[in-house]
């Protein structure tokens, strides 16, 4: 982890998120050169947020109660792992994960979004994959010069990931159901902290990944539905 010199708020779209977290900037922008000090940390997460983060998303915040526990529990347990290996940096490591469900246009990925913004202002480090699934099937399509199990790993093996819009294909294909079933099955059995958001309302989720695969989900996930109108199309509630 590099020394990151003070940033500008205005430039990362910070100001509410500082302010909504009672973090202050003077400690955001506080420690000598180490880079292990917690505050170095949230400016090094902040500035790879920022490189994660789609502009459209890019000044988003969680309002969920759900979410903001599931952030904070894997705050807290970052940092009882750290205290326990005596390790310099707090990292997420192990956590349940969360399920948004809900139609189009409810906010299931400004809040996955804001949620890596919000890990990142906390101090902890956390290193986020990110990927819809559908681009994840692309980026996984045997061809030539790919080492598709090597990204494969780079999914399954995350330390925490988010997966936007699973469920989405319109039609499951035995590709993406070894893929889902690999991907889940290993990051249910490792506990590792998994982001998912989907469109499938709770009946068809079995229909659409199979048994094992929301058997799984059930499991390991919280799941969080979100209602209302279209926010991009600015209905009226
Ligand atoms: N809490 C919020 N505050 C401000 N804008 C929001 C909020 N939640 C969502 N939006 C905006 O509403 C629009 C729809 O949100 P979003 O893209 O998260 O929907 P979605 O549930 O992921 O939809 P889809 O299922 O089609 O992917 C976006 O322009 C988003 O920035
Ligand atoms: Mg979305």
């Amino acid at each position: 982890m590099q020394w990151i010199p003070p940033i500008n708020p205005k430039r990362y779209h910070l100001e509410e998120l500082l302010a909504a977290r009672s973090v202050s900037l003077d400690w955001l922008n506080s420690g000598d050169v180490d880079p292990y000090n917690p505050a170095n940390v949230a400016r090094y997460s902040i500035t790879e947020a920022a490189k994660i983060v789609p502009v459209h998303y890019r000044a988003s915040m969680v309002d969920s109660p759900e979410i903001l526990t599931w952030l904070r529990e894997l705050v807290d347990a970052a940092r009882e792992d750290q205290a326990e290996r005596c390790s310099p940096v707090a990292s997420v490591t192990l956590g349940r994960s969360m399920l948004l469900l809900g139609p189009t246009g409810t906010g299931k990925t400004h809040q996955a979004y804001g949620a890596i913004r919000e890990l990142a202002v906390t101090g902890v480090a956390a290193r986020w994959v990110v990927t819809t699934s559908a681009d994840m099937y692309a980026a996984l399509r045997p061809r030539h010069g790919i080492d598709s199990e090597a990204e494969f790993l780079r999914y399954r093996d995350a330390r925490i990931l988010l997966v936007d819009d699973l469920g989405a294909e319109r039609k499951p294909t035995e590709f993406t159901e070894e893929v889902n079933f690999r991907l889940i099955n290993w990051r249910y059995e490792h506990q590792l902290p998994t982001l998912i958001t989907s469109n499938l309302v709770r009946k068809e989720i079995a229909e659409r990944l199979g048994d094992r695969v929301t058997s799984r989900l059930i499991e390991m996930c919280e799941p969080v539905v979100f209602k209302g109108p279209d926010r991009r199309r600015g209905e009226a509630a």
